[in-house]
């Protein structure tokens, strides 16, 4: 399949932390493939994701996940217009075996390079399946490394509002999991166990942080979880899993929606998105959902498969950056502590 003249198809490359994942993505909302080989079952064993077999998995699989995206595209590298590819944040060693390949490609097949900012990419995906969101809007970005309620003043312009003064969301998703005994990764593994509690069963705490009422803290609610396991041991009383994960979903979930839904007000902006792993959380959705249209909010989210990490989202993030005009070096590099703004 070739091209029209004026559409614009870009190759983007993700490996920053556990997923190797390629994609091919017209004009930034069509998403041609979506090719994502995950370590789900690699890192499992150690109950988290090791750096270094990541590093050495994305290695092995990244020819074949691109090779595949190109094929399911029914595209080839001539018929690019760009390669993208993650530079961070992200894991380092994880990260270098992105760019380096996507350095590759673009110096033999003699193409525009395009680093993309990892948590750009999560906002992106958004666009992929709502054609008519435009910026402005607000979007709460919560994966397993960060924590933003960030202001999209327009394509490829960021404003933090709020982040996380210590564990990000899916951080303290993962580290309840670990303790209660339902392994990596937490979040969907507390999903499942909390459709069977009850969310108002143990009071956990709802962190304030006292100079910014958009900044977030998860590391009380994270110690309240492991103070009240503690407490059952000790007294000899029933741990009720299914309660804890309910009770704790409820208690990060609550502060979420009620942190975006405070800075939406005060900002005047009538749009509101949720972006990175997390936001695959029912729990978050439905009562992010219900707080928009109570007020009258537009409310915006990818389906699961574009909050967890892919590529196409960093294909999208690539295109708008590509008509912005930026362009990487062969010096590109792996950064892996990248900040958005
Ligand atoms: O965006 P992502 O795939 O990777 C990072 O950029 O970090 O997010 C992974 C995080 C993990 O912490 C995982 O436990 C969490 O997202 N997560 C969820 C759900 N699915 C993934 N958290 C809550 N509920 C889920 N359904
Ligand atoms: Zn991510």
């Amino acid at each position: 399949m070739e091209g029209r003249q004026e559409d614009i198809v870009i190759l983007a490359v993700e490996t920053s932390c556990d997923e190797t994942a390629a994609a091919v993505v017209r004009n930034g909302r069509e998403v041609l493939s979506n090719i994502i080989s995950s370590q789900i079952a690699l890192h499992t064993q150690y109950g988290g994701v090791v750096p270094e077999l990541a590093s050495r998995k994305h290695i092995e699989k990244i020819n074949q996940v691109i090779e595949r995206a190109l094929s399911e595209a029914h595209m080839a590298l001539r018929d690019m217009d760009a390669i993208a590819v993650t530079y961070g944040p992200g894991l380092v060693g994880a990260l270098l075996v992105g760019v380096a390949e996507a350095k590759a490609i673009a110096y033999a097949a003699k193409k525009p390079l395009v680093g993309v900012h990892h948590i750009e990419g999560h906002i992106n995906a958004n666009y992929i399946e709502n054609k008519e969101l435009e910026p402005p809007f607000l979007c709460l970005v919560v994966s397993g490394g960060h924590t933003h309620l960030v202001k999209v003043a327009a394509y490829g312009a960021y404003e933090i509002l709020g982040r996380t003064r210590d564990d990000a969301a899916g951080e303290a998703f993962d580290k309840v999991a670990r303790a209660i005994g339902l392994g990596y990764p937490g979040g969907p593994k507390i999903e499942k166990a909390a459709q069977q509690g009850n969310p108002s069963a143990i009071p956990f705490p709802r962190a304030k942080v006292a100079d910014n009422p958009y900044d977030f803290s998860f590391s009380g609610v994270k110690s309240a979880v492991l103070n009240y396991i503690n407490g059952c041991r000790m007294k000899g009383l029933p741990i009720v899993e299914a309660d804890i994960a309910a009770s704790f979903q409820k208690a990060v979930t609550d502060v979420l929606v009620e942190h975006a839904m405070a800075a939406a007000e005060e900002f005047g902006i009538g749009k509101l998105a949720i972006a990175g792993g997390v936001a695959a959380n029912g729990t978050l959705r439905r009562g992010m959902q219900e707080a928009c249209r109570q007020r009258g909010i537009a409310f915006f989210y990818p389906s699961p498969i574009f909050c967890t990490d892919n590529a196409a989202m960093i294909g999208t993030a690539a295109y708008y950056d590509y008509l912005a005009g930026k362009r990487d070096g062969w010096d590109l590099n792996a950064v892996p502590n990248l900040r958005l703004s």
